[in-house]
């Protein structure tokens, strides 16, 4: 893989850096979007008008804890952010090992895709895991989503569960 533009860094995304909040509270809600256009769940779920602005809070809250393992990795371009994943350690009680590495989001803006910024991003994801002495990841991905579960694949990524759903 080729080497990531050097006009673009990976930086950790600070509780209190308000415009990378509203960055990743828009990308992920946008990634519902996306998602939902090529999802049987779109039939019911979905996002409330204020989702971006709930969001929003949701990160402020959970990255001003100290008590939570988990990581926001943004990428920049200059003052522009271009691109984010967030992880965090999930507890497994009375398992072996018992403690599993979550990707619970990545988000690449559109201009940028495909010049291997998700793949910058995994990887200091992955390099912050391995600090913590996570040894499994997991994550879910939407199934109609060819371009992540192409990107997850190539990475090593393999199914092991299935997400089954029923409206009831
Ligand atoms: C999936 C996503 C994160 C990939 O980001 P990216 O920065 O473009 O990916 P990278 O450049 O690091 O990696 C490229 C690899 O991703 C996969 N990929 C990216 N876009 C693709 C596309 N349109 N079709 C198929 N595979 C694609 C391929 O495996 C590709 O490798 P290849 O070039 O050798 O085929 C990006 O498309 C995105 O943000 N999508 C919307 C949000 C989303 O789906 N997030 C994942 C939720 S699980």
């Amino acid at each position: 893989m080729s080497d990531l533009d050097d006009n673009i860094q990976i930086v950790s995304l600070s509780a209190k850096d308000s415009a990378g909040l509203k960055f990743i509270s828009d990308c992920y809600v946008r990634g519902l979007e996306e998602e939902n256009q090529s999802s049987p769940l779109s039939s019911w779920r979905q996002l409330t008008a204020d989702a971006s602005q709930k969001i929003f809070c949701y990160f402020q809250q959970v990255l001003s804890s100290e008590h939570l393992k988990q990581v926001v990795y943004v990428a920049k371009m200059g003052d522009q952010f271009i691109g984010y994943i967030y992880v965090f350690v999930r507890k497994c009680e009375g398992e072996i090992p018992n403690e599993i590495g979550v990707i619970n989001g990545l988000y690449i803006s559109e201009l940028f895709r495909n010049r291997g910024v998700a793949q910058f991003l995994l990887n200091k994801a992955l390099t912050w895991f391995k600090s913590y002495g996570i040894a499994y990841t997991e994550l879910t991905v939407n199934i109609g989503n060819d371009a992540a579960k192409s990107f997850w694949k190539k990475n090593g990524f393999n199914v092991c569960e299935y997400l089954l759903s029923k409206r009831i």
